[in-house]
């Protein structure tokens, strides 16, 4: 009996004892992974009143919340273009959403067009099968928040979508 106990501990750290170490490491940091991935994957908590409209502040912030949860992967957090997988993308980088150039336009209905239905041959994916008009139209709106220019009023009511 005490010889069985000495041969196990004599393995040492690479022993069972370090064997079951390891695997319960290793079990917790999946658990944690996986976690964080449902955290992340989930639908960020929404302000329904946000999107009734008029409110500009409030449409921003329900745009920001929406963006921080699908877009900032490739756009950044601050819409420069670089976000974690910016650098990956095939084809054209995401651009910088901060600068004077929208290459498709800075019309409201021009930037709910491209962010409703993608830019063909890019990585810009439509987002009108994840999102509902007013969700579209709150990210658009913040679109203009992130590139330093006045929200239009457009936006604000649905009339530009
Ligand atoms: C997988 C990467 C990726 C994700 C995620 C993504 N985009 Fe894009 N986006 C791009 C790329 C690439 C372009 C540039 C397309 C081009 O060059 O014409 C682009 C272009 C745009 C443009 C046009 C910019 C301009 O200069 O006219 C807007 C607006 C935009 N994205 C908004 C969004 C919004 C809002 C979301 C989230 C709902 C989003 N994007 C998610 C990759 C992405």
């Amino acid at each position: 009996m005490d010889d069985d106990l000495d041969a196990m501990e004599g393995a040492g750290p690479s022993g069972s004892n370090g064997m079951f170490t390891t695997i319960a490491v290793a079990a917790v940091l999946i658990l944690a992974a996986l976690t964080a991935g449902l955290v992340a994957n989930r639908r960020p908590a929404g302000d329904p009143g946000a999107l009734a409209g008029g409110d500009a502040e409030a449409l921003v912030a329900e745009g920001k919340r929406l963006y921080d949860w699908r877009c900032v992967s490739c756009h950044g957090p601050s819409g420069r273009g670089d976000g974690p997988i910016a650098r990956s993308l095939q084809g054209p980088g995401p651009g910088d959403l901060t600068d004077d150039e929208w290459t498709h336009g800075d019309a409201p209905d021009q930037v709910l067009a491209v962010i409703t239905k993608g830019v063909p041959d890019t990585q810009m994916a439509g987002w009108d099968t994840a999102f509902n008009p007013d969700e579209l139209r709150a990210l658009a709106a913040y679109m203009y928040r992130l590139a330093g220019r006045e929200v239009p009023e457009d936006l604000l009511d649905g009339a530009g979508g």
